[in-house]
């Protein structure tokens, strides 16, 4: 069996290589595995270093929009797990044409070369956000897409060429939506590791608006393990949420990060609101737990303190990733 993973040298896909290419997954334990990744400055060759000497493991440094190339890797690809992505909303609001470059039609050229290879399953890797913003309650998967930023608005459409590849053509596609991942590698533009980065170096931390915002946070452990369950068991044309179970405001997050980083509120920051900023994010993930027996099994309180604690042991992976970004 081949397992093509675009975007697996960004955070939650290099986690995905890792655990696959490691033996995590016993129903792929004997896959080969093909990532297809840009490197933009969101990638990262080092992220998957752990397993770069595999004989199971190959590295293609590519375009998903570049069809070419999609369909030289995509020859003998029995299962496409799709994350790559532009992914930080901030980078969105300042200019979205990378956003739907890739979101979309990176999104469309895998999803036509799939189809053309006869690929039996395309995982595609989506977020809660196509949702839009909820007061109460949580989306099951039936809700409709209201995106609001850039971001949200390019991944939903990709939602729905997925959706169309699928109606249209039979190609056995997948859609998970996913609340937000924290956990080690992730890329420190992003909050968790920007603000336990930015406090280590003792300075201050941004915090939107009145910190209100609600997220639910789920270990990128937990949300691969959701999406091998899709890849092995989904069925062709549903859509899955994945959910951490852990619903937190940035205000919260913030006191527990200072805590973990022995910092006080003297280090933070208000700052003006995120443009559009959604109030709340919630998926109901009824779904894939009774249809797959999905269950997030990392606490939060121990996710956090062990990613706390790596990116302490890791100053050198996550200091040349921020004087690249800002540089
Ligand atoms: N991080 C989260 O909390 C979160 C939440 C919900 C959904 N998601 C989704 O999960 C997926 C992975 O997110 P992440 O946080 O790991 O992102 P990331 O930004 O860390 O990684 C993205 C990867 O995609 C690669 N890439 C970007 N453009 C490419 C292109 N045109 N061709 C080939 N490769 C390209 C990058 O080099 C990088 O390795 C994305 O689809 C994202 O929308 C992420």
């Amino acid at each position: 069996m081949r397992v093509l993973v675009t975007g697996g040298a960004g955070f939650i896909g290099s986690h995905y290589v890792r655990e696959l290419v490691g033996g995590a997954y016993p129903a792929f334990a004997d896959a080969e595995v093909v990532v297809l990744d840009k490197l933009t400055y969101a990638g990262n060759e080092e992220n998957l270093a752990p397993v770069a000497d595999s004989p199971r493991y190959r590295f293609v440094q590519g375009d998903i929009c570049d069809a070419a190339a999609v369909e030289d890797v995509m020859a003998g690809t029995d299962v496409v797990v799709h994350f790559a992505a532009e992914s930080h909303v901030d980078r969105s609001i300042s200019g979205a044409a990378d956003f739907v470059l890739t979101n979309v039609l990176g999104t469309q050229t895998l999803l036509q070369g799939a189809l053309n290879a006869g690929v039996g399953k395309f995982v595609h890797v989506s977020t809660d956000e196509v949702y839009g913003s909820i007061e109460d309650g949580s989306w099951p998967e039936s809700h409709p897409l209201e995106p609001n930023s850039p971001y949200s608005a390019s991944k939903a459409s990709s939602d729905l060429l997925a959706r169309a590849f699928h109606r249209t053509h039979g190609l056995p596609v997948c859609i998970t939506r996913c609340s937000n991942n924290y956990g080690p590698y992730q890329f420190p533009e992003k909050v968790l590791p920007l603000f336990v980065t930015t406090l280590m170096d003792g300075g201050k931390v941004p915090l939107y608006g009145d910190g209100l915002n609600v997220r639910d946070w789920l270990h990128v452990a937990d949300h691969c393990r959701g999406i091998q369950l899709v890849a092995e068991s989904g069925r062709a044309g549903e859509v899955y949420n994945i959910g951490g179970g852990t619903e937190l405001t940035n205000r919260e997050l913030t006191g527990l990060l200072l805590d973990a980083m022995g910092a006080d509120w003297s280090s933070v920051e208000m700052v003006a609101d995120r443009k559009g900023h959604d109030r709340r994010y919630s998926v109901d993930i009824t779904k894939i737990s009774t249809e797959l027996g999905y269950a997030p099994r990392v606490d939060f309180a121990e996710g956090l303190a062990s990613t706390v604690r790596w990116y302490r042991e890791n100053r050198p992976w996550w200091e040349k990733l921020k004087a690249r970004a800002n540089g």
